[in-house]
Order: structure tokens, then sequence, then C-alpha cells
């Protein structure tokens, strides 16, 4: 019985762990800085940020952002056909969970800057 339940829990977690690392949403222009992770980068690096949802949702996240085992993956955003991977350096707060955001030379990528968001694209954390 003890052991049934722990496979239920384990599931669950599971579920939960994999729902916060895949998504569909809308892509933010943002200019980098000192973020979360703590670490300071430029508009010209390939960066990207979060939703805080996801952010603090990721399995292992604790009250230390610095800390964050999500600071040592990467987003890949993908639309239109094409991929883009960039390291995942901080978090936005008051946007919906499912929301990703890209430093101006990721962003390029798939639109000019002053476009400022990228509709229905999907992500994956890796
Ligand atoms: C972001 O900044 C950190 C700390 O300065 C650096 O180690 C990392 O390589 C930078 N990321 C990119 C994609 O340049
Ligand atoms: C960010 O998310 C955390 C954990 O869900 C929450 O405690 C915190 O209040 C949120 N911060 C903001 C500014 O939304
Ligand atoms: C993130 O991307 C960089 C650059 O492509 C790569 O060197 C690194 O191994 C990737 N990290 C993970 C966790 O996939
Ligand atoms: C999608 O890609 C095609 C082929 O590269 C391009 O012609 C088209 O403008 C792109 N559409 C959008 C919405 O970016
Ligand atoms: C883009 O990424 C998606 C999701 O990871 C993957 O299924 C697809 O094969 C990739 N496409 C290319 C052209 O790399
Ligand atoms: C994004 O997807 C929604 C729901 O499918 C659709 O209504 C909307 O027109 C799409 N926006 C763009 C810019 O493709």
């Amino acid at each position: 019985m003890k052991t049934a339940a722990t496979s239920v829990l384990s599931l669950g977690l599971l579920i939960a762990s994999a729902a916060a690392q895949s998504g569909a949403g809308t892509l933010f222009n943002f200019v980098p800085g000192l973020g979360a992770c703590g670490f300071t980068n430029t508009s010209d690096q390939f960066v990207a940020s979060v939703s805080n949802t996801t952010f603090h949702s990721f399995p292992g996240a604790g009250a230390n952002p610095n800390a964050n085992p999500i600071c040592t993956h990467n987003l890949t955003v993908s639309f239109n056909g094409t991929n883009v991977t960039a390291q995942i350096v901080d978090f936005a707060v008051g946007v919906p969970a499912e929301n990703v955001g890209f430093s101006p030379a990721a962003f390029s990528e798939f639109a000019d800057t002053s476009q400022g968001i990228v509709q229905n694209v999907t992500w994956v954390i890796s």
C-alpha cells in the first residue's frame, strides 16, 4: 500500500515537472542586465527570461533565485519553422505563465525588436 501511494505521488510530480518545462504562448523582447540568476548579460547575447511562475515551479527551485537549477538550462523557442535557443537568466513578473522572453539578439531571429512580441510560439526548456 505504501509503495502504491509513493508511485502515485511520483507520477504526479513527473506530470507537474513536465508541464512547467514546455508551453505555448507569446514571446516578448526584453533588455537583459543583472538578472534573477545573478548573471549580468547584454542585448547582443542570446539570453532568455521565463515567467515568474515557470521560474519558481522549476524542479529544485528554492528561495535563492541565483541557486535555481533553471539557471543552468536553455530555452528553445519555435516559430514558423525556426528554432532559437538561449540561456535562461531571468524571470518576468506580471506576464502569463506560458509567456517567454528573448534578448534583442535572440528575438531578432524571429521579428524586428520594434514589434515587441511574437504571438503563438512554442517553447521547451532543455
Ligand atoms: C550571461 O552572463 C554570464 C555571467 O556574466 C556569462 O557567464 C554567460 O556566458 C552569459 N550568457 C551568454 C549567453 O552570453
Ligand atoms: C513570484 O512567484 C513566487 C512563487 O510563486 C511568489 O511567491 C511571488 O510573490 C511572485 N512574485 C511576483 C512579483 O509576482
Ligand atoms: C545551452 O546552450 C549552450 C550553447 O549552445 C550549450 O553550450 C549548453 O550545453 C546548453 N546547456 C544545456 C543545459 O543544454
Ligand atoms: C515564415 O517563414 C516564411 C519563410 O521563411 C516567411 O516568408 C514568412 O514571412 C514567415 N512568417 C512570419 C509570420 O514570420
Ligand atoms: C525545433 O524544436 C522542436 C521542439 O524541440 C523539435 O520538435 C523540432 O524538430 C525542431 N526543429 C528543427 C528544425 O530543429
Ligand atoms: C494565435 O493563436 C490564436 C488562437 O489559435 C489565434 O486566435 C490568433 O489569431 C493567433 N495569432 C497570430 C498572430 O497568429
